[in-house]
């Protein structure tokens, strides 16, 4: 374990954005992290800290829902925790805990081979398994609250390990307490999921109950969802390890049904889902295509050619440009539907 200064994060994160931390570090476990957030521990004696400014450690997993639009002066810690292990079973769930610093998709992947089941409709989704919490990851009919069980967290001023259950994590759409109230306070260093003995499939994403009849599944698994996952992301989806990007840069936008009833007379074919409380969630990658700028491409930033959502860094585009970029797209779908966009990815 080692301070490393100015230190180029263009390999840590999925928009290739060739921003410097100030300091670098990396953790395997809690006491590493401790002594890297402790102000006169002998390794930190000269980086500058402190706790409510932008000098407060910033954590990176993957890096794969980032962008760094500047340098970041400060220490960026880069979370290393592995280790999966089961801590229990009962009659209907496998308890396994994972390191924060494991790969998602490694994890899906290790599950599926034990056939626990859960997490087969996640398969693919880069980044790292600390960050599925704090994000509340989703895909394809499924998030990860549904097999959520609990996490520890560092605190960052305090020093103090934490237990979160299900429901101290406030899960929501993308979002959890961790991104709100507690925003910047916690260090996630492992997570436990609970994971069905006996599948329960959900193939409710008409794209994937489709994909499944094209392979021609006839006896459902937990593999056959996976890989029909594996097969959709992969077709529309731009490789993070070929074309820089965040996977979508925006939220799916939620309006009221009269709104959403007064856009679809001017827009009959506007898509849109029922949410539970009876809003609308529209699919912002269609207002952003209607606005013209699918594959719209300006120096290396620009629009995915097949999923408006994403926008993309064919190579140098600095992460003022791509938010520059988003900006504009974000104004034109304000002024063409009243439909205000919100971030996904993280701004740095
Ligand atoms: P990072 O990008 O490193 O971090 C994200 C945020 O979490 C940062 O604010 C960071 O400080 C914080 N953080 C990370 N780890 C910790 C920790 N241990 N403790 C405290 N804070 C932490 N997401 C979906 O939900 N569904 C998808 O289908 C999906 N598809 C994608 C497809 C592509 C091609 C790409 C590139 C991204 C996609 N994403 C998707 C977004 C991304 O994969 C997820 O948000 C993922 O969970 C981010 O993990 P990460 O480890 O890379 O986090
Ligand atoms: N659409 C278009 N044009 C586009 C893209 C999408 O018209 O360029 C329309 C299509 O009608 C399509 C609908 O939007 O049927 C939905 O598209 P898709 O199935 O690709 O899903 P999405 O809503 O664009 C969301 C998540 C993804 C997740 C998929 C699958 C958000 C912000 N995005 O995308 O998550 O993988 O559903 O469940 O909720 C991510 O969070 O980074 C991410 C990739």
């Amino acid at each position: 374990m080692q301070i490393q200064e100015n230190f180029s994060l263009k390999p840590y994160n999925t928009f290739r954005i060739d921003a410097k931390a100030r300091y670098f570090s990396t953790f395997s476990d809690v006491d590493q992290l401790t002594e890297l957030i402790t102000h006169d521990s002998p390794l930190t004696t000269h980086v500058p800290m402190a706790i409510d400014s932008q000098l407060t450690p910033f954590i990176l997993g993957g890096g794969s829902n980032i962008l760094f639009t500047k340098d970041f002066d400060g220490l960026v810690l880069k979370n290393e925790v592995k280790g999966i292990e089961k801590i229990r079973e009962d009659n209907e769930y496998m308890y396994i805990r994972a390191g924060a610093g494991e790969n998602w998709h490694q994890f899906v992947m290790f599950c599926i081979k034990n056939n626990w089941a859960g997490v087969e409709n996640l398969s693919l989704i880069p980044g790292n398994v600390g960050a599925t919490p704090m994000q509340n990851i989703g895909a394809y009919g499924v998030e990860i609250k549904e097999v959520f069980h609990e996490l520890k967290a560092c605190h960052l001023h305090e020093k103090v390990n934490y237990t979160f259950g299900l429901n101290d994590c406030q899960f929501g759409y993308r979002d959890s307490v961790f991104k709100n109230k507690y925003k910047d306070q916690f260090v996630i260093t492992e997570v436990t999921y609970r994971l069905k003995k006996t599948p329960e499939y959900n193939t409710s994403y008409g794209a994937v109950s489709q994909e499944l009849e094209k392979m021609g599944v006839t006896d459902l698994s937990i593999a056959a969802i996976s890989q029909a996952v594996i097969n959709l992301r992969s077709s529309k989806l731009p490789d993070p390890a070929m074309i820089g990007n965040a996977g979508s840069f925006f939220k799916n936008p939620s309006i009221s049904k009269t709104q959403f009833e007064k856009l679809k007379s001017e827009f009959p074919n506007i898509v849109g889902y029922k949410n539970d409380n009876g809003t609308i969630k529209l699919a912002a990658g269609w207002l952003i295509e209607q606005c013209g700028w699918k594959g719209y491409r300006k120096g290396d930033a620009g629009c995915h050619q097949k999923q408006a959502l994403v926008l993309v860094n064919y190579g140098n585009a600095s992460g003022k440009e791509i938010y520059d970029l988003s900006e504009e797209i974000r104004q034109s779908v304000k002024e063409k539907f009243e439909v205000e966009l919100e971030r996904e990815v993280n701004l740095i």
